[in-house]
């Protein structure tokens, strides 16, 4: 179960500090309506930021991507500081949320850029820190179809498919959902990614995983991995599509997002390479917590 916000938690709520029982959205938000908004979730480990610069800049293409303008996106990394401190806290997960703002009766045409009143909310979800030694948690997987919009590379508040799938993957007691999709012009599907993380295999020696092609989100713990498996295990990565098949026929499987990675030792209840957490995915694990350590 995830870490509830403590029942005295602060937010900060358009700039400002709110308590969070106190913070409170219209209900004609766009965001409640139409899900009209975009999210982050960012890891702080010490009382630092892992990967900020990342995490803003895909704000900013994220709120591009929906035409949503004029917030300013660099205010979330010292709205974050400053609530980590006020919070007391050091290892949190930072969610980042912007909404394009309750706009009168409920409308499907979007108000002209002058009557947008974006809502900014960042939220600090208290975490385990970060630990060297820590064990991965191994669990299975579930193929579902991807059955979400074409611009996932859009961090959207649009997560019902997602939802729906990782509550699929949880009711067949698995740990993650994997999407596959079969692409407009491909006579196969392939897989995708996961329902809240990046898919990886490891083949004879060889990292596989989906392209950062707008088919999936441009995850920034994936390319810490891709970067990390090239410099610092000297791997050669593909990115490159798979279908489920060769997945199944993977020596591993392992997921990855700022909150987790872990090994698939299961997918369908199909045992992947000899059941237990593969050795290139604990190295790749350890040295994406050096990273996080380092930063
Ligand atoms: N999810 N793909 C999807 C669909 C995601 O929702 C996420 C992140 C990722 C990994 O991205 P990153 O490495 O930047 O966290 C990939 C977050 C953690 C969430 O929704 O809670």
């Amino acid at each position: 179960m995830p870490t509830p916000l403590p029942p005295d938690a602060t937010v900060v709520f358009n700039g400002e500090f709110r308590p969070a029982a106190d913070a409170r959205y219209a209900l004609e938000e766009r965001g409640v309506l139409f899900a009209d908004g975009v999210y982050e979730v960012v890891r702080y480990d010490r009382g630092r930021p892992f990967a900020m610069q990342p995490h803003l800049d895909r704000l900013a293409h994220s709120l591009d991507g929906i035409g949503l303008n004029g917030v300013d996106v660099e205010a979330f990394h010292a709205w974050s500081d400053a609530l980590m401190q006020r919070n007391h806290l050091t290892d949190a997960k930072v969610y980042w949320q912007v909404t394009r703002g309750d706009a009168g009766p409920r409308d499907f045409f979007m108000p002209p850029p002058e009557d947008q009143h974006a809502n900014c909310v960042v939220m600090a979800y208290p975490a385990a820190p970060v630990a060297r030694g820590s064990v991965p948690t191994p669990g299975g997987g579930l193929i579902v179809e991807d059955c979400r919009w074409t611009k996932c590379w859009i961090k959207s508040l649009m997560l019902q498919p997602a939802s729906m799938a990782k509550t699929a993957a949880k009711n067949a007691g698995c740990v993650e959902a994997i999407f596959e999709r079969a692409k407009p012009g491909t006579h196969e599907s392939h897989i995708t990614e996961g329902g809240s993380t990046n898919v990886f295999i490891v083949r004879d020696g060889e990292l596989h995983t989906h392209p950062n092609d707008g088919w999936i989100l441009g995850g920034i713990t994936r390319d810490v991995i891709v970067q990390s498996a090239r410099d610092d295990l000297g791997l050669t990565v593909r990115e490159a599509c798979f279908t489920a098949e060769e997945l199944f026929a993977a020596d591993e499987v392992f997921v990855c997002s700022t909150t987790q990675l872990n090994p698939l030792v299961t997918v369908n209840q199909r045992r992947i390479g000899d059941g237990q957490p593969g050795k290139t995915t604990l190295q790749l694990r350890r040295s994406y917590l050096e990273r996080v350590l380092a930063d």
